[in-house]
């Protein structure tokens, strides 16, 4: 990793998608260039995280005209419902064509936000500003947005790429232990899906990272954008590489789909992964010690490896059967190989997922 100017911006291109990746450890407003001159400004945001950070974001923007909505915090706001909201306040804003959205907040509201904007009149600008680990290393970056719609995770939605995505990693401070750890589910993600560097650069300094070193922590943020940034640009649509971002995720939605929510997309992603790996050996890519090492390293980052108890591994596949990844009524999911390879694999039968899973659930006491 490179070392840290805490000065300067670390600016990350994304030419396919007209997009910029601005990240600083703490909010810097200096040279911070809007791409166009917008009419009318409105800041989206939830409960909790306008109030730490939402006014002195205001003071700092050049337009005075500004509006605000404020949404309830979660993943029950990631619904048509509270875009209906966000729409009507938008008309009631009397919001034209050349008024830029601001997102500020984690990934249901950068996910909601962006939705929102991607409809209203066919397409407003916005820029997302991040202020959960998930939304900086992983919500705000590659233009995908959702809502949750009638038991499926992320079903309608669009692609909209952020203008400019502004990471501040000082927002963290305030985030608390269990979304943090959430987020850093994704980080362990980009760890298996590059390579041994980062996957070890995480289990050496776990300490520092849940301390939220403010060091590690910028040098961690500039590399996960990097990574998602080069997987967006080959493939923005999602046709090919891009899937293998969704290692894990398959059953992570189904895990919150099923769970109606009640845990944390960050967490799902942390089962997602070891049912993954349980489901990676059945199919002899992998051997037992690489589960072993996941776990270890997720433990670290205090993160959980089990299902729930109230959900059974067969209710968990007939989820998995929603999930819009599915094609043709078949389960294909990303596996992996080893650390730094990981694969497409087609029509996974059901009967070797549910054996996996019968497997990680009888080795939970080993875990
Ligand atoms: N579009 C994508 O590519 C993509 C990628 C990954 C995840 N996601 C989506 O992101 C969502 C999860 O996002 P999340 O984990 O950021 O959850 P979240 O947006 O629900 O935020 C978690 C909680 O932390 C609070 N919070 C946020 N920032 C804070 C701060 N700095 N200080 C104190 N509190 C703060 C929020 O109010 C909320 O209560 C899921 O819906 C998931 O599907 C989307």
């Amino acid at each position: 990793m490179d070392s840290l100017s805490f000065s300067q911006w670390t600016s990350i291109n994304l030419a396919s998608q007209d997009s910029s990746i601005l990240i600083n450890p703490v909010p810097l407003f200096t040279n911070l260039q809007l791409k166009r001159d917008y009419s009318q400004l409105v800041i989206i945001s939830d409960a909790n995280v306008y109030p730490l950070y939402g006014p002195f974001l205001t003071e700092q923007l050049p337009l005075r005209q500004i509006n605000k909505i404020i949404l309830a915090p979660g993943e029950r706001s990631k619904s048509l419902q509270t875009a209906t909201y966000c729409w009507q306040e938008l008309q009631r804003f009397e919001i034209d064509r050349h008024a830029l959205i601001i997102s500020l907040g984690g990934g249901v509201i950068t996910d909601l936000a962006g939705f929102v904007a991607s409809c209203y009149m066919r397409g407003l600008d916005i820029i997302h500003v991040p202020t959960t680990l998930m939304g900086m290393v992983d919500a705000a970056i590659g233009g995908k947005t959702a809502v949750n719609f009638r038991g499926s995770k992320n079903l309608i939605g669009s692609i909209h790429p952020a203008r400019q995505v502004w990471i501040f990693s000082s927002y963290l401070q305030s985030l608390p232990a269990e979304e943090f750890s959430a987020g850093l589910a994704e980080i362990v993600k980009y760890g298996i899906i590059q390579g041994p560097q980062l996957f070890e650069e995480l289990e050496k300094n776990t300490t520092a990272i849940l301390a939220k070193d403010s060091q590690i922590m910028h040098l961690l943020i500039v590399e996960c954008c990097k990574i998602k940034a080069f997987i967006v640009e080959k493939d923005e649509r999602d046709y090919g590489i891009r899937a293998t971002l969704n290692l894990g995720h398959t059953f992570a939605h189904a895990i919150e789909a099923a769970m109606d929510y009640q845990i944390s997309h960050g967490q799902a992603v942390s089962i997602g992964l070891s049912c993954a790996f349980y489901t990676s050996k059945i199919l002899g890519f992998i051997e037992h010690s690489l589960i072993i090492r996941l776990h270890n390293l997720l433990k670290s980052l205090n993160l959980p490896l089990s299902l729930p108890e109230e959900l059974s591994e067969e209710t968990l596949i007939s989820y998995m059967y929603k999930d819009k990844k599915t094609v043709k009524g078949k389960l294909n999911l990303i596996l992996v190989k080893k650390i730094g390879s990981v694969e497409r694999i087609e029509a996974v039968e059901p009967k070797l997922i549910l054996t996996a899973l019968k497997q990680k659930k009888a080795e939970k006491e080993l875990e």
